[in-house]
């Protein structure tokens, strides 16, 4: 388990060794870290050798194990476990300084026959679950960052899915793995995870109204997983406002298993889409103060299980087969980039009536942002030294105060990157002379 900077102090550990053009450089998990949220990659056991192992480890702050972590591989039959995967993929987090996201502990699928197929009284495979999960929370105890405890534990209508655990339990289960969890790993962030629940509808509605009942039950449900296995050019316009109100129900919510796929042969223009859905998804996670981080569902497209289940569709993934990156990854890198207060020196300003006439003018201020790092806001003052009044102002909020006039973004233009400009302008009133400002300064 990785102890987390604090987001100030990587944000301006950050700030201070990354300019622009370093930035392109600067591992992803870097990013992720310094804008306070984790970027992971789920990750296959069997392949953390070579470039891949290098990959995982330089770029991404947190891994998921695809496979190794589920039911099916680690106690394929009764009491019998096997580690082997699991413990491969905890070890190398541990070697590279990640968060590990356990993945999962109780769900429908790669489920054994002998649990799926088995004749259970409640009682019985209650104890059948809790037993598995204290001994698999229980093994890695202090050493996973985030269980998901529960997956895909909805249909698509948002009701409780009739799983064996659903149809045997009924949505009881729920909170009993959630105590068998907690109590096997007090430290771990417990998490309900599932997919197609990005948007606001039904089963995101089933999702909200569930760990309603949970938390009011006094359930240790900490997170909220989206899954976010996405469709090409269809990041949901909801994603973010769904993200915001699961987190004001106070608990955290993370995007667990990102791809975005598209129908194969990927060309430019879809890659080139693809680069601003992965952006769009960082940007909603990074505009939500609970959003833990984002963890794509493998990075290569050679680790993608896309192909498989989905036929003819793929490249879902910011890297591609040998493991270069895609423009997916820049449009993350491009999003997770540096973004620091403007400090002094940063900006110029200038100032021009381009209009004069009895009694009125127009004028025009430009700024530029003559710094390294993105402006992200910035204000101009100045101060009418001959009674002008400012009586109309566009692409800015301007407001006066006696002679002190201050200026402010409105929201298309809040953000300037280095060596950008932004124009604003004002109508004003004059009377006798008409003198450029006496002071004028942008912050
Ligand atoms: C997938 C794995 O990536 C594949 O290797 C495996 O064959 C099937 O499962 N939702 C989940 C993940 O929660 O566990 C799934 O992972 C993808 C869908």
């Amino acid at each position: 388990m990785l102890r987390r900077l604090t987001a100030a102090a990587a944000l301006l550990a950050a700030a201070l060794t990354a300019t622009p053009a370093a930035a392109a450089d600067t591992p992803l998990r870097d990013l992720a870290e310094a804008r306070g949220i984790y970027l992971g990659t789920a990750v296959t056991a069997g392949k953390l050798t070579g470039g891949y192992a290098d990959v995982a480890g330089a770029q991404f702050g947190s891994v998921t194990p695809g496979n190794e972590m589920k039911w099916g591989s680690v106690e394929p039959t009764r009491g019998a476990y096997d580690w082997a995967g699991a413990d491969r993929v905890v070890a190398f987090a541990e070697a590279h300084g990640q968060q590990v996201r356990g993945h999962t502990l109780v769900w429908h699928s790669q489920l054994p026959s002998w649990v799926s197929d088995g004749t259970w009284t409640a009682d019985q495979l209650r104890t059948v679950m809790t037993d598995h999960i204290a001994a698999e929370a229980g093994r890695y105890k202090g050493r996973v960052d985030h269980w998901d405890v529960v997956n895909e534990p909805l249909n698509e209508d948002g009701t409780l899915r009739q799983s064996v655990f659903g149809a045997t339990l009924g949505e009881s289960y729920i909170a009993d793995a959630f105590r068998a969890a907690r109590a096997a790993d007090p430290a771990a962030k417990l998490y309900l995870n599932d997919y197609s629940t990005d948007a606001i509808g039904a089963k995101s509605d089933g999702m909200y109204n569930l760990v309603k009942r949970l938390l009011a039950q006094g359930v240790p449900v900490d997170g909220v997983g989206f899954q976010a296995h996405l469709i090409l050019g269809q990041v949901p316009a909801s994603l973010e406002a769904n993200l915001r109100r699961f987190a004001d129900l106070g608990v955290d919510v993370a995007i667990t298993e990102l791809d975005i796929r598209m129908p194969l042969p990927a060309t430019a223009e879809k890659l080139d889409r693809q680069k601003a859905d992965y952006a769009a998804v960082l940007r909603a996670c990074l505009a939500v103060t609970r959003c833990a981080g984002v963890t794509v569902w493998g990075f290569t497209d050679s680790d993608s299980w896309i192909p498989d289940f989905f036929p003819g569709e793929g490249a879902a993934t910011p890297y591609d087969e040998n493991l270069n990156p895609k423009p997916a990854h820049a449009g993350i890198a491009g999003t997770l980039a540096p973004v620091t207060p403007p400090a002094p020196g940063v900006c110029s300003v200038t100032y021009a009536v381009s209009s004069q006439w009895t009694g009125g003018f127009t004028a025009q201020v430009t700024l530029r942002n003559t710094g390294t790092a993105a402006l992200a806001g910035w204000t101009v003052r100045w101060t009418q030294p001959a009674g002008q009044r400012v009586t109309q102002a566009w692409n800015a909020t301007v407001t006066q105060t006696g002679a002190e006039v201050t200026a402010t973004p409105l929201p298309y233009n809040t953000t300037l990157p280095p060596g950008g400009t932004v124009s604003f302008g004002f109508n004003g009133a004059w009377t006798g002379t008409n003198p450029p400002p006496a002071a004028l300064t942008c912050t």
